[in-house]
């Protein structure tokens, strides 16, 4: 006969699986792989050659400040006090992948107040910063390019 308590631990592990998926335990909804490469698309057209330009590195044109705010992610072995700890990952689309979901946990939210929580609102906490992110985009010269350019790869995450 199965109890209660022998359904509830796969239920659990099951649950964890599903939901849990990310390092922090923090669940993201809606950021897909192809979601990633949406936001990498509107930052740089996904450049993955990209360096650094005035203080913004990789594909994602990170900054230290947001990689700080992210929780200051490293590539594997790499220690985040050494000074170029933060480029190296951000200049390396999977690190870098790793410091826009440590962002997203901490601000993850429905930036538009559309009642979905999705990479549009992801896009949107890109652009405007985790602490403001429900500005409009289309108020600035550089807002209104990264709607343009989400207008681009929007298609692919249906
Ligand atoms: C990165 O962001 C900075 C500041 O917004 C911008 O000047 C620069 O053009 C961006 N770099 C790329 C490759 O898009
Ligand atoms: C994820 O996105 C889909 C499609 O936009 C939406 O239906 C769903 O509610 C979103 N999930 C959350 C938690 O907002
Ligand atoms: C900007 O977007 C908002 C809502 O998304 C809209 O109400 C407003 O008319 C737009 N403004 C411009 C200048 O396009």
């Amino acid at each position: 006969m199965i109890t209660g308590l022998q359904l509830s631990l796969p239920i659990c592990i099951l649950a964890a699986v599903l939901f849990w998926t990310n390092s922090a335990g923090v669940f993201i909804p809606n950021l897909t792989e192809a979601c990633y490469r949406c936001l990498c698309h509107v930052s740089t057209r996904c450049l993955t050659s990209h360096e650094c330009t005035a203080g913004y590195c990789g594909p994602f044109n990170i900054s230290r400040v947001y990689w700080i705010d992210a929780g200051k992610v490293t590539l594997p072995e790499d220690d985040s006090n050494r000074n170029h700890a933060w480029e190296d990952c951000a200049r390396n689309y999977y690190c870098s992948k790793r410091i826009i979901e440590g962002y997203l946990e901490k601000f993850g939210k429905d930036c538009n107040g559309d009642g979905v929580t999705n990479c549009f609102d992801y896009m949107m906490i890109n652009g405007n910063g985790g602490y403001g992110c429900t500005a409009p985009l289309n108020r600035s010269e550089n807002g209104r390019r990264w709607l343009a350019r989400y207008e681009e790869c929007r298609h692919s995450l249906e």
